[in-house]
Parts: C-alpha cells; structure tokens; sequence
C-alpha cells in the first residue's frame, strides 16, 4: 500500500519521479503552476510539449522534466474550465488524475505529485476538486507515494478533509 500525502508548498520544489502540471492545451506553458514548470524546466519543456500538442481536456502526456532533474517526466494534464458544472467537468477532472495516474505507472514511477488542477485559472471550485482528486488518488494505489500539493492553505485543508471522508463504495 501506497501513501497519500497532502503538501502546502511548491510543488517544483518536489523530489518525486513525476510532477504533473496544469497545462492548457497547447502545451506551450502559462500562468500559474504551468508557469513555474516550465521556468524550473526550462525551454526544452515547451519544445517537447509541441510535438505532442494539441491534447483535449481530461487527457495527458509525459514528457522529460530537463531541468528539474532529478524529477524524471512532466505529466501534462489538461484541466476542464469550470462553467456551472453541469458541462462535465467533473468527469473531465476525474480523467486528468486517472489518465496522469496510468501514464506514471507505464513509466514506473515511484511517487507523483499533483498540483490542484482547474482550481485556478480554470475556476473550479476548490472544494468539489479536492473531492475528486482524494476520489482518484485513494481508488489507485499502485503508485508509492502519492503527494497532493497545495499553493494555499484553503487548498491544502480541503485536500486534507476530502482525503479523510469514509470512502463510498
Ligand atoms: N506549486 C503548486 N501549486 C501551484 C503553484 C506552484 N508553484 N503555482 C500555482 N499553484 C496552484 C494554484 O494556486 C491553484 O491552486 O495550482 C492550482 C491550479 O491553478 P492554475 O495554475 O491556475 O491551473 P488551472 O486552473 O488548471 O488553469 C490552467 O492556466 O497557466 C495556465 O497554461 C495553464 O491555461 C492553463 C491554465
């Protein structure tokens, strides 16, 4: 069995295998924790990032980490921007964790650790997201460690309560 941890901090400064990134669909980089990937990582991320771009919502892609060696690979996963939440955002967020999640095991990874995607930019609401994440990461344990990284202490207590609620089968 595997562990989940929540984390306040940033989540570039993490010594895992893999850091997933909030990325949009260009793969180009942008604000936010996007931004602070791509400038730790340095130019190389957003060059790999292209040759595999356009990437839909809910979907990602590994690539190398460059410069935040000893990071191994930048999951990209796209995050679905919030509109009423009646458009399937839920179930575009769902597959962002579900999808970095498979990628990691494929590259073997031993631990990953998650920014709080679509929570920004993208307006999702913290509360409803961080259900989601703890939904995705506590149903596959295959991985070792698994951090949640918060920016924010409102970020860091709703992962911290979602990780905490009996799970419903
Ligand atoms: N470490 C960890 N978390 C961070 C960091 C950091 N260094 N910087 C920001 N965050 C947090 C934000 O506070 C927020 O809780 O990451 C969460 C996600 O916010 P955004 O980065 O805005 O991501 P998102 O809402 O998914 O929007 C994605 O924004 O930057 C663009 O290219 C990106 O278009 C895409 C969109």
């Amino acid at each position: 069995m595997g562990t989940i941890e929540v984390v306040l901090g940033d989540i570039t400064r993490q010594r895992v295998d893999i850091i997933v990134t909030a990325a949009n669909e260009s793969l180009l980089g942008g604000g936010g924790v996007d931004g602070a990937i791509h400038r730790a990582a340095g130019p190389g991320l957003a060059e790999a990032g292209a040759r595999l771009a356009p990437v839909e919502p809910g979907k990602a892609v590994a690539t190398p980490a460059f410069g935040l060696a000893p990071v191994k690979h930048v999951i990209h996963a796209v995050g679905p921007v919030w509109e009423d939440g009646a458009h399937g955002e839920d179930e575009v967020l769902l597959s962002c964790y579900v999808e970095s999640i498979l990628l990691a095991e494929d590259l073997r990874a031993d631990s990953i650790a998650f920014p709080a995607i679509a929570t920004g930019v993208h307006g999702f609401p913290v509360d409803r997201a961080a259900r989601i994440a703890a939904l995705a990461v506590r149903s596959m344990r295959i991985i070792d460690e698994v951090r949640l990284v918060a920016f924010d202490q409102e970020t860091c207590d709703a992962l911290t309560r979602s990780l905490a609620e009996p799970i419903v089968e």
